[in-house]
């Protein structure tokens, strides 16, 4: 086995670095062979990768979950450092919407960078970002028509705040308990998934919070959507009458499904009123799209799924397949509004960047990937019904499409189980499949697969989910 893996990493010209540490190469072998006999597959980091990874990596980043040592990804799957194949039901975090290096993808990349590798808007333009601009039109909802191009989605909704501010002339934001928007100053003071993102923060002025609708908490003597309008009735006046007055506010900003926040869905009449309080009061309603939108829902974006239609939309991840890309969407009227100068970019509309989304809007729609979605989603959330059904683990099931929040409890209290999720993730990992997490205390587990996918890899990854939660109940591997 020890002799399979060195053969393995020299033949891809990664055995020097490995040499390095010929004891624990060694001990992790044998570990991985005995895991083997199991069934098991263990995630097999080198020491090297490890070493060089804490040394020269911000902590922030290095320590994450599950750090797979990659060389490769198609498809569905990761090709670990280790020689398997890894099912991916985290798309690298919402992004490989069309799967990992669709070939249709890397062929117009490979095509646009014999062309023009840097596009510096201002000072050159051309047809990738004009043709991006106009298709993008085409697919958001109607009205939504006008475009500035970034790298990030934390950049798209630093645009879209600035840009809502600067039209309306209004220095106030209204965001909402549990949303996440991103990591500069800006987008974190308007975050507010997990206080840990926001330590040492001084929050910018003139942002306020209001909670998220949560069907959850509905007493069981009232119907959720209405109770969750009155919640937010109450909310916004109270927050109208003692802190803020609405001609103050120029923006109120959410995820149309909560995301990082735990995979929270919003009734449809939540956000309908939402966008009728904001009509009433002049304020502009900005959907955060980075993580619902491009086809996790079933549609292009949440807001057709739940047929409310924002003044300003974010979005990125999903939108150029792994290339960097974030866009800032609103309508032409609003846009002209923002005066030149008032905002800009160096690299954003990269059109190595703008050729691969155009690529990955002609890849959804050739494969009929949102119909894809929509039969995948429903058909993983019928399997994983059964499966909450037979693990009292499982606390809850929450989905749209194939955005899928799987809660995870402590059975005996019913409260959420952060410490057991990541055990479960991490068995997962080992026997191939990934998924990722969610949720203010990390309890769900957030179940993202390309839109891509199929029922055999639906039943694939499931299986091992199935197979995982059995461990944990028995305490010991399961056959
Ligand atoms: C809803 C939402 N908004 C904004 C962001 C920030 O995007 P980025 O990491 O590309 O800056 C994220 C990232 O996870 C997100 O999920």
């Amino acid at each position: 086995m020890i002799i399979r893996i060195i053969v393995l990493l020299f033949a891809r010209g990664i055995v020097i670095p490995l040499m390095a540490a010929p004891q624990s190469l060694d001990a992790r072998g044998r570990n991985a062979e005995a895991a083997e006999e199991k069934g098991v597959i263990r995630l097999n980091t080198p020491e090297s990768f490890l070493k060089r990874m804490h040394r020269h990596l911000a902590p922030t980043m290095a320590k994450d979950f599950p750090n797979l040592p990659v060389i490769g990804e198609e498809g569905c799957y990761y090709l670990g450092l280790d020689g398997r194949k890894y099912l991916d039901f985290t798309s690298g975090i919402a992004v490989t919407n069309v799967g990992h290096r669709h070939p249709k993808v890397v062929e117009a990349i490979k095509r646009a960078a014999d062309r023009l590798l840097h596009g510096p808007m201002g000072v050159i333009v051309y047809e990738s970002a004009l043709k991006l601009a106009e298709e993008l039109a085409r697919i958001l909802p109607e009205g939504l028509d006008s475009f500035f191009f970034g790298n990030s989605g934390t950049e798209a909704v630093e645009g879209a705040i600035k840009l809502a501010k600067h039209v309306t002339g209004k220095p106030c934001v209204v965001s909402f308990t549990g949303c996440f928007h991103g990591r500069t100053l800006g987008a974190l003071s308007l975050s507010t998934s997990k206080s840990k993102y926001r330590k040492h923060l001084h929050a910018v002025s003139g942002v306020y919070q209001i909670p998220y609708a949560d069907p959850r908490g509905c007493p069981p003597d009232r119907e959720p959507a209405r109770w969750c309008v009155e919640e937010l009735d109450k909310n916004l006046e109270h927050l109208f009458q003692h802190q803020v007055s609405p001609e103050e506010i120029a923006c109120v900003i959410l995820e149309p499904i909560l995301g990082e926040g735990g995979y929270i869905v919003p009734p449809r009449q939540w956000l309908v009123r939402l966008r009728e309080i904001c009509d009433r009061h002049g304020i502009l309603l900005v959907f955060d799209e980075v993580q619902t939108g491009f086809g996790r829902t079933g549609q292009w974006f949440a807001a057709q799924t739940f047929g409310v239609t924002p003044d300003i939309m974010a979005i990125a991840k999903g939108i150029a397949s792994g290339l960097p890309l974030g866009v800032t969407a609103a309508s032409r009227e609003l846009m002209q509004k923002w005066t030149p100068g008032a905002h800009a970019t160096t690299f954003g509309g990269n059109p190595i960047a703008c050729e691969a989304a155009l690529a990955t809007i002609r890849v959804i729609e050739e494969e009929n990937l949102l119909a894809n979605c929509r039969q995948m989603g429903a058909y993983a959330r019928e399997k994983l019904d059964k499966l909450a059904e037979k693990h009292a683990r499982i606390g809850d099931v929450r989905s749209v499409g194939l955005m899928i929040g799987i809660e995870i409890i402590d059975p005996e209290t019913g409260e959420p189980d952060g410490e057991a999720l990541l055990k479960i993730l991490h068995r997962c990992a080992e026997y191939g499949v990934l998924f990722y997490l969610c949720g203010n205390r990390g309890e769900v587990i957030r179940m993202i697969p390309p839109l891509t996918v199929n029922r055999d890899q639906i039943d694939e990854g499931l299986k091992v989910l199935d197979r995982v939660l059995a461990e944990l109940e028995a305490g010991h591997p399961v056959p």
